[in-house]
């Protein structure tokens, strides 16, 4: 029986099985391909019906391609303004051991800067911060965003507009020390257009024009200087024009207006500074850049995960791509590419991202939201965001990893920044040795300081000052 049973195995082995093999593996193989290019073929339809969604203006395809990025732009920036803050009074709820301290003994005793953005109201009315609320002491630098570029010349919105400009420089007459710049924004997609900085850098003429323009615009309105907010040049279109267009365009502001301050805003994630910058070019010409290191994490349809806004190291889980979407990766890499310390300023925001959660028990980082949370189009200010936390008995959790709290209350989730996770963020540009703080904005903290989280007007920003000159810390 057993000798019966192994003969007609053999005979398999040795016979037929050789010639049934291969068209078999053929068949599977033929089947397999056909599977396979009917996948991408559905794929690539698929994610091209979504790409190609003209109908919905408000999602930038360069953040499905390459991560996050700053995605202001002047309407939203008026709606920052208001407070928070309260968790600083909260963070002893949560206990930690201190992974990563921050070496206090690197830390350099100099003179720091403070840049403050201020967000020109939309009116003279409403709770708006005005220019005369502003402490003409707190900031060094405080850049009144935005005009914008038209006709390669400097555009601004309203008459509303310049008056508000002229009043923030008359704050040096209480303090004669500080600096006022006007900073010109531009949001581009790297692909040619004849508008904004794309136009200016695409010819001699036209770069020629807007540099002369721009002087004038310094003189007529007595400005110490200008800002560059082009949000990005050559990106995410890799667009060599732009990338060496805009060092060009730095260059040129620089010959013709060599007594005045020049800063650019510039971006925080990696890959855009490699898209973007010629790094050599913002060494040599501007004075300062300020790092927008901030929203690498908020609301996106194709990422509907919560995340911190301004985390200053990366989280234990991280990997890939996500790693680098922090602070500290961001500054390390400009530093790395050639950028002088003490010619950058770190960006910190006074506003925060909220979500809306799909499962309120599932409220971490990294938890499913099925759309923004409060405040407009997930902006929330401090005083908002204070004012969450004190009526609606929320839950908030400082994260150590991140160092950045994070506040729930049922199904609404909102990042912020409060005074302790700003003042991690000033030591560790007191440790590194950086040129010193960029603030966003004035406008979103606490100007009125009436909140419950807030022992003075503008808490934010006086806790990042004080930290930066506090040479005892
Ligand atoms: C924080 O600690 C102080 C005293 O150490 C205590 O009085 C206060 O209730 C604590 N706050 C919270 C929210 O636990
Ligand atoms: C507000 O602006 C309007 C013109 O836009 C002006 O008539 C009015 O005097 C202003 N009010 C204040 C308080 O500055
Ligand atoms: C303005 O800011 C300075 C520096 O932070 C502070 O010393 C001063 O008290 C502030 N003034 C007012 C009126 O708040
Ligand atoms: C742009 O500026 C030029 C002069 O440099 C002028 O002739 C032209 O009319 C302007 N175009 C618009 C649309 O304002
Ligand atoms: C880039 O922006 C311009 C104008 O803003 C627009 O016409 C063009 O379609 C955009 N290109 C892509 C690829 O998004
Ligand atoms: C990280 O992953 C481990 C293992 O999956 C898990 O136990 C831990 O809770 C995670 N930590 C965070 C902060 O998500
Ligand atoms: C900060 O970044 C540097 C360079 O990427 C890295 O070596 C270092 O471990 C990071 N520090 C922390 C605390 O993550």
């Amino acid at each position: 029986m057993a000798l019966g049973h192994l003969e007609p195995q053999y005979e398999l082995l040795n016979g037929k099985k050789r010639y049934v093999q291969p068209i078999v593996h053929t068949m599977v193989l033929i089947g397999l391909t056909v599977l396979l290019v009917f996948v991408v073929i559905l794929m690539f339809s698929v994610s091209w019906m979504k790409f190609d969604d003209s109908n919905n203006q408000n999602i930038p395809i360069d953040l499905v391609l390459y991560g996050p990025q700053k995605y202001t732009n002047s309407e939203t920036a008026s709606y920052r303004a208001h407070a928070f803050a309260i968790a600083s009074k909260y963070s002893n709820k949560t206990s930690w051991t201190a992974k990563y301290k921050i070496n206090l003994k690197n830390r350099i005793n100099k003179a720091y800067n403070l840049a403050c953005y201020y967000s020109i109201p939309t009116d003279n009315t409403s709770n708006t911060l005005q220019p005369d609320q502003i402490n003409a002491s707190l900031c060094t630098h405080l850049i009144v965003a935005f005009a914008q570029v038209r006709n390669n010349s400097v555009y601004f919105k309203s008459s509303l507009d310049t008056d508000v400009l002229r009043q923030v420089v008359k704050l040096r007459e209480i303090n004669p020390e500080l600096k006022v710049l006007l900073s010109i924004v531009h949001f581009s997609n790297g692909s040619h257009t004849n508008e904004g900085f794309s136009d200016v850098v695409a010819s001699k003429e036209n770069l020629f024009k807007f540099v002369s323009n721009v002087e004038s615009v310094v003189r007529e309105f007595y400005l110490d200087g200008i800002d560059i907010d082009w949000e990005f040049p050559s990106w995410p279109l890799l667009n060599l024009e732009e990338k060496y267009g805009f060092a060009k365009l730095l260059e040129s502001l620089r010959d013709q207006l060599p007594d005045s301050l020049l800063t650019a805003a510039v971006a925080a994630p990696l890959n855009i500074i490699d898209y973007s910058y010629e790094v050599y070019a913002l060494a040599s010409f501007v004075d300062f850049i300020n790092i927008m290191s901030y929203d690498y994490h908020s609301y996106q349809w194709y990422f509907p995960l919560t995340g911190p806004n301004s985390p200053l190291f990366s989280s234990e889980n991280e990997s890939g791509y996500f790693r680098n979407l922090n602070i500290n990766s961001s500054i390390q890499y400009w530093i790395s590419k050639g950028m002088p310390k003490e010619k950058i300023l770190l960006g910190m925001p006074t506003y925060g991202h909220s979500f809306k959660l799909i499962n309120e028990a599932n409220n971490g980082f990294g938890s499913p939201a099925s759309g923004f949370g409060i405040g407009n189009s997930g902006f929330v200010t401090f005083s908002e965001t204070c004012d969450f936390i004190s009526h609606k008995k929320a839950t908030t959790i400082f994260d150590h990893d991140t160092r950045t709290p994070y506040t729930y209350y049922e199904k609404d989730w909102i990042s912020f920044d409060n005074e302790n996770s700003l003042a991690y963020k000033a030591e560790f540009v007191a440790s590194l040795g950086l040129g010193g703080a960029m603030v966003f904005s004035l406008n979103s903290d606490d100007y009125s300081g009436l909140s419950l989280c807030s022992s003075s007007v503008f808490p934010l920003t006086s806790r990042v000052k004080l930290v930066l000159n506090d040479d005892d810390l």
